[in-house]
């Protein structure tokens, strides 16, 4: 089954005396539990594509089906419910919240869903990501990796199904990229669940999956 399929999507921003036309016609299938990367260059519409996928942002023209979904057809009220059943996100930047610790950064989408054993559930997904001895600092108490590692359990707390992450080993140095992007594919091994990524590195993205370029408002397949 397919978990991800995007039908003819076009994405044009407003802008002063026009458009900026950034998606022009983007198809693209991913199947339950596949692995695609995502490439490009700076400007070429990555997060945009992404943020389409992962409902936080509508196509101009097309449509979006995750599942058995048609998202596109969905309410603001509906995706956001939708969002946060299904879909983790991993950014660049990690955004954890400062004030709270890595236990309750991570029990947060699980509080919000308003869900129990929140904690046992935090503290076995931290387990997997290895950060079990750093339960109670603060996300300005952790190095880099550190950080993104606490973001992907937060992303994977709730088990969803689709995983998106948009350039996550972007502010890292080369060994803490590689150890994540590693950890990601071991959890999604034992996990499961389909993983969109977007990264700068060649060497990362060629470690599994098919490759996709995003240039002049196109996707096509790299290499598979
Ligand atoms: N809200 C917006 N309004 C106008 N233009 C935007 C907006 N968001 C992004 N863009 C433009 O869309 C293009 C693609 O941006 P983005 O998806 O962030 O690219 P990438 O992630 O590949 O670097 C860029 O040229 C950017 O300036
Ligand atoms: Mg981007």
């Amino acid at each position: 089954m397919s978990e991800v399929r995007l039908e003819g999507i076009k994405k044009y921003y407003p802008y002063p005396g026009g458009w900026v036309r950034v998606l022009e016609g983007v198809d693209l299938e991913v199947k339950e539990g596949e692995t695609v990367s995502i490439m490009g260059p700076s400007g070429s519409g990555k997060t945009t594509l992404l943020h389409i996928i992962g409902t936080l942002l509508r196509p101009t023209h097309g449509r979006v089906f995750i599942g058995e979904r048609e998202i596109s057809a969905l309410s603001d009220q509906e995706l956001a419910l939708f969002r946060a059943h299904h879909i983790g996100f991993v950014f660049q930047f990690h955004h954890l919240l400062p004030e709270f610790t890595v236990l309750e950064n991570v029990m947060m989408p699980l509080i919000i869903r308003g869900e129990k054993d929140e904690e046992v559930k935090a503290r076995k997904i931290l387990e997997m990501v290895g950060m079990s001895h750093r339960l109670e600092f603060k996300p300005s108490q952790l190095s880099g990796g550190e950080k993104q590692r606490v973001a992907l359990a937060r992303a994977l707390v709730g088990e969803p199904k689709l995983l998106l992450a948009d350039e996550p080993t972007g502010n890292l140095d080369w060994d803490s990229s590689h150890k994540l992007i590693e950890l990601l594919s071991r959890l999604q091994s034992r996990l499961g669940f389909t993983l969109i990524l977007v990264t700068h590195n060649r060497e990362l993205a060629k470690k599994w999956g098919k490759i996709y370029l995003l240039e002049r408002g196109n996707l096509r397949c790299y290499t598979s």
